[in-house]
């Protein structure tokens, strides 16, 4: 049965049914188009995708696997000429390398690594940058000739910037400067500043990491704080610098937010550490209205932190230059929920309460390689998993994911779940709009799960249909009519008869909680990026690891989506929606 529009709420699309099948769904009237699938041309030589005969060499040259974060900016000569910016988190071998995975005892085993299909990992991470052109019927096609198409890699020359950049703790054999590193690992979500740059978060850093400390090294409480080394990839036989018996400081050069500067492809990226180092989701950036630049980002761990950077420099929308290294010069700050509906934001600075030499943080530096062990002594509180953190310039609130937390025994007033499996989403308001506020109230927008099943405990409004409801929010968008949209990472996983999706949610009046769902992906796929144009009339989302559900390999994925076609592999693709016949979506 169809829904009855929410009184008072500020969509009028009609809801898709949830479910869970082999495609992609969109509310009708709307159309959903592959824009760029893993293994497409970035640009106009590079060599068509080959699933048998992949090469490192062409794949750093093609579309890279597990699109997470999208960003766009509209270009100035043309309203039908703007880039794309696209993270690719990860890699699934079992699902990319023909003969590579088997089921035994149903589990799949991985097959032995080369160092060809190691180095196609590589070159799979990382992100795209492609220019894009709109076509007559309102819809955006790749631009393989444009001059700023490029592809980031784990090879990309990097340079460390800000206050630990040089330190003794990110030297290595390689780099006995401490300034200059290749490349950058599991770029989840992340966010385009003001003036235009590419922000990519480094997240689950550690899981490229191998080998054992020496014995007595000094970054093995760091290590052990952030998990490193996890040892999820085998890069380490073939690159020395993953193994941290051989290389232990390189693991304090990731965990990063990466600026790009995508007019240049030349552009040598920057780590800005004045940011921190955690497993940051994502990184958007607000303008405050005295021009000081704000940064959100969340650390996604069980009982892990929220943090905004405060810039102390303004933005100048004059002067482009001017703002390209704003992100080095500011303050970090940790968020303590309280209990009474208040939040205080805690200042990262060496020498400021706990923050000193005594307590074990040298200098500065140590502050931001370290800012999970200075939240600690801070006294942050312990979130159910930080995911994006979604700044609203219109209202001034600022909206929190938190994705689950069947870990917790303890609740507290922002987490008010113990075994949280559906997660929650928290609303910052931050003090008169004012976002660079050291003082601001919170309150639970929604807590999620399936209202029908009581000991759930969801929250969303009656006027949620049998279809609105979800768990496990992840990234967030807010499009150009200031309204909130949620996608998720775990439905499928979590057995709730529904797949991964796009939700789109009432903040504001009587309809506040009353969610309905636009978009579903495929069986296995999580969903990622949502991203509306400034004009509203395109909606980009990233569909992820689509196939990965159940003992699925190259052979036998769960679904052959998008191609359907016995001779392609299950591909990550970026969908582009748009609603027929023109106009704003949603
Ligand atoms: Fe990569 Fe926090 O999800
Ligand atoms: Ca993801
Ligand atoms: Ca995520
Ligand atoms: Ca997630």
């Amino acid at each position: 049965a169809k829904a009855q529009a929410a009184a008072g709420s500020r969509f009028g699309f009609d809801e898709i049914e949830a479910g869970v099948d082999l495609e992609h769904h969109v509310a009708p009237g709307y159309d959903a188009d592959i824009l760029i699938r893993w293994g497409d041309k970035v640009f106009a030589d590079s060599p068509d995708f080959d699933p048998m005969n992949q090469t490192a060499e062409a794949q750093a040259r093609q579309f890279g696997y597990n699109n997470d974060y999208i960003g766009f900016v509209a270009l100035e000569d043309s309203p039908d000429h703007g880039l794309l910016f696209v993270n690719h988190e990860y890699t699934n071998a079992e699902l990319m390398f023909p003969g590579f995975a088997v089921v035994r005892d149903d589990k799949v085993e991985l097959g032995d690594y080369t160092k060809e299909l190691i180095e196609i990992e590589m070159a799979a991470h990382g992100g795209t940058i492609l220019e894009l052109r709109r076509n007559g019927d309102g819809k955006w096609e790749p631009a393989l000739d444009g001059a700023m198409n490029r592809r980031i890699t784990v090879s990309t020359e990097m340079q460390l910037s800000g206050p630990v950049a040089g330190h003794d703790r990110v030297k290595t054999n390689a780099d006995p400067s401490g300034t200059k590193v290749f490349g950058t690992l599991n770029n989840c979500a992340g966010g385009v500043t003001p003036w235009g740059t590419y922000l990519m978060a480094e997240e689950n850093f550690h899981g490229y990491f191998s080998g054992e400390l020496p014995e007595g090294h000094a970054e093995a409480e760091n290590y052990k704080r952030l998990g490193v080394p996890a040892g999820w990839y085998q890069w380490a036989s073939f690159h020395d610098r993953f193994d941290v018996s051989k290389e232990p400081n390189e693991a304090n050069r990731f965990g990063w937010i990466v600026e790009v500067d995508p007019r240049d492809p030349n552009s040598v990226p920057k780590k800005r550490t004045a940011l921190g180092r955690f497993k940051h989701e994502g990184c958007e950036t607000i303008v405050n209205g005295d021009g000081r630049v704000v940064s959100y980002s969340g650390d996604d761990e069980r009982f892990d932190y929220v943090y905004k950077f405060i810039s102390n420099t303004t933005f100048n929308p004059d002067d482009r230059a001017a703002n390209m290294d704003i992100l080095d010069d500011g303050t970090l700050y940790v968020a303590r929920f309280n209990e009474d509906g208040s939040l205080d934001w805690m200042p990262l600075v060496h020498g400021e309460g706990p923050l000193t030499a005594e307590n074990g943080f040298a200098d500065q530096a140590a502050v931001l390689i370290e800012a999970r062990r200075a939240g600690d002594a801070l006294g942050a509180t312990k979130m159910d998993r930080p995911e994006d953190v979604q700044p609203n310039a219109s209202t001034g609130k600022v909206y929190v994911m938190l994705t689950n937390n069947t870990k917790r025994e303890e609740a507290n007033a922002a987490n008010p779940r113990p075994k949280n499996a559906f997660g929650h989403i928290i609303e910052i308001t931050e003090t008169d709009g004012d976002f660079a506020s050291t003082k601001s109230t919170w309150e639970i927008l929604l807590k999620c799960g399936d209202p029908k099943i009581a000991e759930v405990g969801a929250t969303f409004s009656p006027a949620t249909s049998e279809n609105g409801w979800f768990g496990m929010p992840d990234n967030a968008a807010v499009d150009a009519d200031g309204r909130l949209w949620v996608s998720t990472d775990g439905n499928n996983e979590a057995d709730t008869g529904r797949t991964d999706g796009l939700w789109a949610i009432d903040t504001e009046g009587e309809a506040r909680g009353t969610s309905k769902l636009f978009f579903r992906v495929p069986v296995g796929a999580e969903m990622c990026g949502p991203l509306f144009t400034p004009d509203g009339e395109t909606l980009f989302l990233a569909v992820q690891h689509p196939g990965d559900a159940g003992q699925a390999t190259f052979e036998a994925p769960a679904t052959r989506w998008p191609d359907f076609d016995d001779a392609m592999p299950v591909r990550p693709a970026v969908v582009m929606v748009t609603k027929q016949g023109g106009g704003r979506i949603g």
